[in-house]
């Protein structure tokens, strides 16, 4: 099959700040909800969510212990220091676009300061000015899972409409400070992590006291509202800028053919695209509202919300595609495996990750078409990638043959969907280069193309290796997908 993928198509590799930079105290950067999470091992879900949503207690204790022996996303890998470094083995690899996330706590480190911290300013402005001389475009993520630590204890997270003000702030000095540097801006990662994990994705603490999902859904709200006149703010700035949402799409099937089971499936599937409905159609379906309604949530909504979400949708929907998952109405009669964030009723026709998650290279067009179909905006495809354990050869080299394997299969896939039309702007992998999990804090969860030596403690020289899968996507990218035949 001849390559479907157009000359422009944004191949390219993804990756956060919390993950990667590490510096956690350098330069006035301040602490964010990321710097206070610790490590922890994959398995128990629900030790995993009390580790990854600490406590009031946990998180003041982690606040006052300096140093980043028991907090991985304070160290990441380095990319802070070595970013030059790491932007010459992204030109090597040939990609077009770099997706990255700007740190907030950088730029205002307690998020209520009334004037900018220069020296973040400056670092991404220098990072945004190299990638432009290489060639590379920047896709800035304005909020991946790390907001000003400070707001989460004295605000209570986007629970607490002011946050939605403090962030216009943010996002009106970065989009001013970046034009011309930046085109794509994406404003909030995984937009629906904020239900399934209201510490990571919202900043709201599970301190014991009723109404916490209440307080998610609240949250949730007012980062929609955030987004939209974020996105509204964008074009008055600049009108070339293009502003897009970011789901985490969890693609469900039905565990059997009985109707109960494929209304169940559909149920799932509606709530997790409900997130785009209201940032890519403009206002809340009937499930959500239903749901509220049958949970006792009130929203609270000022008068003009509604509007400022229908009049300012985005421009595309981008989305990360891990795994699929499986509804059932009685999911308690088949087996578990794992997911990022959850555990989910076991696929049989699928393999598995080592941590788990299904391994669904068709999910991916099922999901891209039907989210083409659904919505008819382009598409972006900001993270896919596997989590694996590399082993480093004597050599040094790392033949991460696996990662290839995954992703030329996702990829095929990928030009089956375009080939059907579907509009789509571009591939960028998790995470190009080794870095910190977002779930279990683990260093050896390697995503990379690029082997960074640092292990779960965060010892080991730092030193970036190419793998063979930089070696692969390096020759699939300069053929413009031809060798996915290969
Ligand atoms: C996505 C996040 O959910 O999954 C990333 O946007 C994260 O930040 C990625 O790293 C993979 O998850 P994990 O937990 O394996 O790092």
């Amino acid at each position: 099959m001849s390559t479907a993928f157009p000359d422009d198509f944004l191949w390219g590799v993804a990756f956060a700040a919390n993950q990667a930079e590490g510096a956690y105290d350098v330069d006035g950067k301040g602490l964010s909800q990321a710097d206070v999470v610790p490590f922890a091992r994959p398995g128990d879900y629900v030790e995993l969510h009390a580790l990854m949503s600490p406590n009031p207690e946990r998180i003041a204790q982690a606040a006052t212990t300096a140093g980043t022996a028991d907090y991985p996303k304070r160290r990441g890998s380095h990319f802070y220091e070595r970013w030059e470094e790491d932007v010459e083995l992204f030109a090597e690899l040939g990609i077009r676009a770099l997706r990255m996330s700007i740190a907030w706590t950088r730029i205002f480190p307690t998020g209520e300061e009334a004037e900018p911290n220069e020296a973040g300013l400056a670092f991404y402005e220098r990072l945004f000015r190299r990638l432009q001389e290489r060639g590379i475009t920047p896709v800035v993520t304005l909020s991946h899972y790390e907001m000003p630590l400070h707001l989460v204890t004295e605000y209570g997270g986007w629970a607490d409409r002011r946050v939605i003000g403090l962030f216009e702030r943010y996002a009106d000095t970065v989009l001013r400070r970046y034009r011309g540097l930046v085109t794509y801006w994406l404003t909030f990662n995984e937009i629906n992590t904020t239900i399934i994990e209201p510490y990571t994705g919202g900043g709201v603490v599970d301190d014991g006291s009723p109404g916490r999902t209440g307080r998610a859904h609240q949250a949730l709200h007012h980062q929609f509202v955030a987004s939209a006149l974020v996105t509204a703010r964008a074009r008055e700035i600049d009108p070339s800028y293009r502003v897009g949402c970011m789901l985490a799409r969890m693609l469900h099937y039905p565990a059997t053919s009985d109707p109960a089971d494929v209304q169940q499936a559909q149920h799932d599937n509606d709530m997790n695209l409900a997130h785009t409905d209201v940032q890519v159609r403009g206002a809340y379906p009937g499930i959500v509202r239903r749901f509220w309604r049958e949970n006792g949530i009130d929203v609270v909504m000022e008068p003009d919300d509604e509007r400022i979400l229908a009049e300012n949708t985005v421009d595309f929907l981008s989305f990360s595609y891990y795994m699929t998952l499986v509804s059932a109405v009685e999911p308690e009669k088949y087996g578990a495996t794992g997911g990022n964030l959850f555990s989910t009723v076991k696929n049989p026709h699928l393999e598995t990750s080592e941590w788990g998650w299904h391994l669904d290279p068709i999910g991916l067009r099922i999901a891209l078409t039907d989210l083409w179909t659904r919505y008819q905006v382009p598409l972006f495809i900001v993270e896919n990638g596997l989590g694996a354990t590399d082993r480093v050869a004597h050599d040094g080299s790392v033949g991460d043959d696996y990662r290839v394997d995954y992703l030329r299969r996702h990829l095929e896939q990928v030009r089956e969907a375009m080939a059907d039309g579907v509009d789509l702007l571009g591939y960028t992998t998790w995470g190009g280069i080794d870095i910190v999990s977002a779930s279990t804090s683990q260093m050896e969860k390697r995503y990379g193309l690029i082997h960074v030596d640092l292990d779960d403690r965060g010892e080991g020289t730092g030193n970036r290796t190419q793998k063979q899968s930089f070696f692969w996507y390096r020759d699939l990218i300069a053929s413009g997908g031809a060798t996915l035949d290969a």
